[in-house]
């Protein structure tokens, strides 16, 4: 199983302006977590669950996501001369196949929606993945790879749900669901960002879509919507008149790492969630606390 789904859209082109002046020069999908970026973590996941192309959506002041996709024969000349044979091979055994990446522009940054209807032609009319890079999932048997699962069983559009504080609904977009069957619901309806005295409920679309081709279709005629920008969530409303969604009530802990809190939450776990790290980082961890108490 698993076999259904082989690309993967990341949208990378947004200006990152919550992490200013960090990704004033640098994107946010390089901020590291722990040692590596988060986009490597999150392409780490989509491997993992069986894809073998990965588009990435890309904008001006982005070019650096591409050379961290590449090989770098200096450096690896250099790790291989002074003998850092387990650095080495973490940047072999990192790097995508050639011809497995894609890269393609948003030329302007008018939404997410946006963005991925931009990988239209690299998708080219197959079922998808869709990974946005600032959540990170940490335990279970990885997201996306549940979230095949539940595709080879159900077919049609599957999203990640994940709870939120009922007062944050004006965040995130929200689902109303309807009946579940095991870790999946039936999704009867879709909103971005409602006020929590309207939102259906507190369960968020988290950053980890499959979807049709036929979404290409809504992208395309969709006008603005909350904040302006064009939303791949009013697209699924108008796909959901068509064809079914389910939520999937994933196994693992997430991070929105595109807010300040989330990413220093997520340094802090995925540390502590590495053997090499874990008991020297708990101590200076404790020193830290004890002195800011
Ligand atoms: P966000 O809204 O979280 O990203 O979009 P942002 O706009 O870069 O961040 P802030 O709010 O200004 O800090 C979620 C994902 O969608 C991509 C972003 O790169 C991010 O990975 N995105 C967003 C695009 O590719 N294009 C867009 O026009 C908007």
């Amino acid at each position: 199983m698993g076999a259904s789904i082989k690309k993967a859209v990341f949208p990378v082109a947004g200006l990152g302006t919550r992490f200013l002046p960090a990704t004033k020069a640098m994107p946010k999908e390089m901020l590291t977590v722990v040692d590596r970026p988060v986009i490597q973590w999150v392409v780490d996941e989509a491997r993992e669950a069986g894809i073998e192309h990965f588009i990435f959506v890309t904008g001006r002041n982005k070019g650096v996501i591409e050379d961290h996709f590449d090989k770098q024969f200096e450096l690896e000349q250099t790790l291989r001369d002074r003998g850092k044979l387990s650095e080495l091979a973490v940047l072999e055994a990192d790097l995508p196949a050639a011809g497995q990446t894609s890269f393609t522009r948003q030329q302007q940054p008018l939404g997410l929606g946006h963005a991925v209807w931009c990988a239209r032609e690299l998708v080219s009319g197959q079922p998808f993945a869709l990974l946005l890079p600032d959540m990170l999932v940490e335990g279970g048997a990885g997201c996306l790879k549940q979230m095949i699962e539940a595709h080879d069983r159900l077919g049609g559009n599957i999203i990640a749900l994940a709870e939120v504080p009922p007062q944050d609904t004006g965040a995130y977009g929200i689902v109303e669901v309807g009946e579940a069957s095991g870790n999946t619901f039936e999704i009867t309806g879709m909103v971005e960002k409602p006020a929590p005295d309207v939102a259906p409920s507190n369960l968020m679309i988290m950053g980890r879509y499959i979807l049709q081709p036929e979404i290409f279709g809504h992208l395309e005629t969709q006008e603005k919507g909350a904040s302006g920008e064009i939303q791949i969530t009013d697209a699924m409303a108008a796909l959901h008149k068509e064809q079914k969604f389910h939520g999937i009530n994933y196994e693992g802990r997430t991070y929105d790492c595109g807010d300040k809190i989330g990413f220093l939450s997520a340094n802090v776990a995925f540390a502590l969630n590495r053997p090499d790290l874990r008991d020297a980082f708990m101590r200076a961890l404790d020193e830290v606390l004890k002195s800011a108490r």
